[in-house]
């Protein structure tokens, strides 16, 4: 596709709120704070802030590189930059669509989830009669058909958005979304600092716990980097195709680590001191936000606000982010097959609905269909995140360091100064993949 034609952001605020909403997900709000909980605390996070800085920003960078050198989707910016002979890269960027497809099955499960405590939470029904069964309460809901019905309400809403584009689609959902989003994270936060015994939860958070700091913390750090950053997988790559020329790539995927580092800290911040100040398990999981925070709230003075503001900051970020996974589809069948924007809507959804189908029964009528002892939503949970993630950040790194042209990503990483560029090429061609490869083969074998 020429430069011309090719859909772009519009304005330098459109490129930011679009990166930082598709970083911006249920990785911050309930798998950063729980996995601190468990590897550390003040420690994790630190671990956490280096693999950040000094792979992850690298990798975001080197994804939007693709993106914009090329002006395609990841498999075909494989296919467009890699030499003569080279071909066999594109198999790398098929993996990463597929990847992008196969999560978004199941993280819109857990978005759909969002979807019906949001509901619950307005109609007043998950804050009403006091304390109660929580647990039970959610294997209930996720056992029944419901949350199939949010599933697809949840995909149904990503295909409208996504449908309209990059401009009124992309663009305009994620200028409106992500402000809001920061303001009710700054409403949720002065409240939970506010509860009686917040110290304690700030101190979880914060005080490195060197009982809880091995090896695992190193690499639990950089798994949560990468999921968090939305890297490895041509997500990034697409959004950086539809950068115009003039976005900085290095500041933009600074800007964009830097914030979704924070609101990981800030949602680590509205969730300890909360669990504190009632006297809950701080490292619950999963079922940290859908069981532990509804007795929270049923506690707390005007709960059913709270709750609903919560879900709502919930459903946004996940939103956001399903947004992003949704177009990596999108465009690839766009290009590939030279399909219009709404065959190629239509195609992935299809997809996409059908998995997250069987995703959706996994805690109900399809529990006991295993494959290796998982469940199809464990199943695509773990070799997603175990597997094809860090095997595409690898081959992302790989690429940009080693088989594209220097001048090309120079070009790319300019305006920023000769030392930055050269230490970003350096970090892809050395630390990255072999960083990468650690956590890989820990993924593997632990
Ligand atoms: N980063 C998002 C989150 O933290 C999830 C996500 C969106 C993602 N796009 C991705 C993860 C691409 C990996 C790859 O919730």
């Amino acid at each position: 596709m020429k430069e011309d034609n090719r859909p772009k952001f519009t304005t330098k605020f459109g490129v930011i709120a679009a990166t930082v909403g598709s970083a911006v997900g249920l990785g911050n709000i309930w798998r950063f704070p729980y996995e601190a909980g468990m590897h550390g605390g003040g420690a994790f996070l630190l671990v956490n802030l280096l693999c950040v800085l000094l792979i992850g920003i690298p990798v975001v960078c080197a994804e939007f590189v693709l993106g914009r050198a090329s002006r395609r989707n990841i498999f075909g910016a494989m296919d467009y930059l890699a030499p003569k002979g080279g071909k066999w890269w594109r198999i790398a960027g098929f993996l990463g669509v597929l990847s992008g497809t196969l999560i978004l099955s199941f993280y819109a499960v857990v978005a759909g989830w969002t979807l019906e405590y949001l509901f619950q939470s307005l109609s007043g029904n998950l804050t009403a009669g006091g304390v109660r069964e929580s647990h039970a309460e959610f294997n209930n809901f996720t056992a029944g058909w419901r949350c199939v019905f949010w599933t697809i309400v949840l995909l149904s809403i990503n295909g409208v958005v996504v449908l309209r584009g990059v401009k009124k689609g992309i663009e305009n959902v994620s200028n409106w979304l992500m402000p809001l989003l920061f303001v009710l994270l700054v409403m949720m936060t002065v409240n939970s600092l506010l509860l009686p015994g917040a110290m304690d939860g700030l101190r979880f958070l914060f005080i490195p716990d060197m009982a809880h700091v091995d090896s695992s913390t190193f690499l639990s750090a950089l798994g949560q980097a990468f999921f968090s950053l939305s890297v490895g997988l041509g997500t990034l790559t697409v959004y950086g195709s539809y950068f115009p020329s003039d976005t900085k790539i290095v500041k933009s995927a600074s800007i964009m680590a830097g914030l979704d580092t924070l609101v990981a800290i800030v949602a680590g911040m509205i969730i300890f001191p909360a669990v504190f100040a009632f006297g809950k398990e701080p490292a619950a999981g999963p079922q940290l936000v859908f069981e532990v925070l509804p007795d929270i709230f049923r506690q707390m003075t005007g709960g059913a606000i709270w709750s609903s503001v919560f879900f709502l900051l919930l459903l946004i970020a996940s939103l956001t982010s399903t947004i992003s996974l949704s177009e990596t589809g999108v465009a690839f069948c766009i290009e590939r097959w030279h399909l219009k924007r709404s065959k190629a809507v239509a195609l992935t959804m299809g997809f996409v609905t059908f998995f997250g189908i069987f995703c959706a029964l996994s805690f109900g009528p399809l529990a006991h269909v295993t494959f290796f002892g998982m469940t199809v939503f464990g199943l695509f949970d773990y070799v997603t995140s175990n597997i094809f993630l860090p095997l595409g950040g690898m081959m992302v790194s790989i690429f940009v360091g080693w088989i594209v042209d220097r001048v090309t990503v120079d070009k790319q990483l300019s305006p920023a100064s000769k030392y930055v560029r050269k230490s970003i090429v350096f970090l892809l061609r050395y630390v990255c993949p072999l960083a990468i490869l650690a956590v890989f083969i820990n993924n593997l074998i632990g």
